[in-house]
């Protein structure tokens, strides 16, 4: 998906006075960028919360985001919207299979 031209966004903010959010390939330090130099009011999340249930909790704490699978979506059922752990399920899953690997 192409991200809308930055410079076309900042002559938008500059006739528009509502509020303005902007959906499409962001991240969290590009979203930051945006918000606190005032071109956005509200930075939009969607793929990446598919596969980061508790997205806002990752970003506050600079836990690292689990990559979406496109090939899940419009599939028709709930497969790759609700089946992925949030990060402190995905850590202690992690910690498990590493205590199995040991004791092996
Ligand atoms: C599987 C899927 C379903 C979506 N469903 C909707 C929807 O019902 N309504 C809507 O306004 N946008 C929908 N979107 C668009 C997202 O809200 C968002 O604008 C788009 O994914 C771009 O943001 P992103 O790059 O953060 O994913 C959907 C996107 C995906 C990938």
């Amino acid at each position: 998906m192409a991200p809308m031209p930055r410079d076309y966004l900042r002559q938008f903010r500059d006739v528009y006075e509502g509020t303005l959010l902007l959906a499409g390939s962001l991240d969290q330090a590009e979203a930051e960028k945006l918000v606190n130099e005032g071109t956005i009011d509200l930075p939009v999340f969607g793929r990446p919360f598919t596969s980061n249930p508790d997205l806002v909790e990752r970003m506050q704490n600079g836990w690292p985001l689990a990559e979406f699978d496109p090939d899940t979506f419009y599939g028709g059922d709930a497969c790759g919207y609700i089946d992925f752990p949030i990060y402190p399920e995905e850590q202690a899953r992690l910690e498990r299979e590493k205590m199995i690997r040991e004791k092996s």
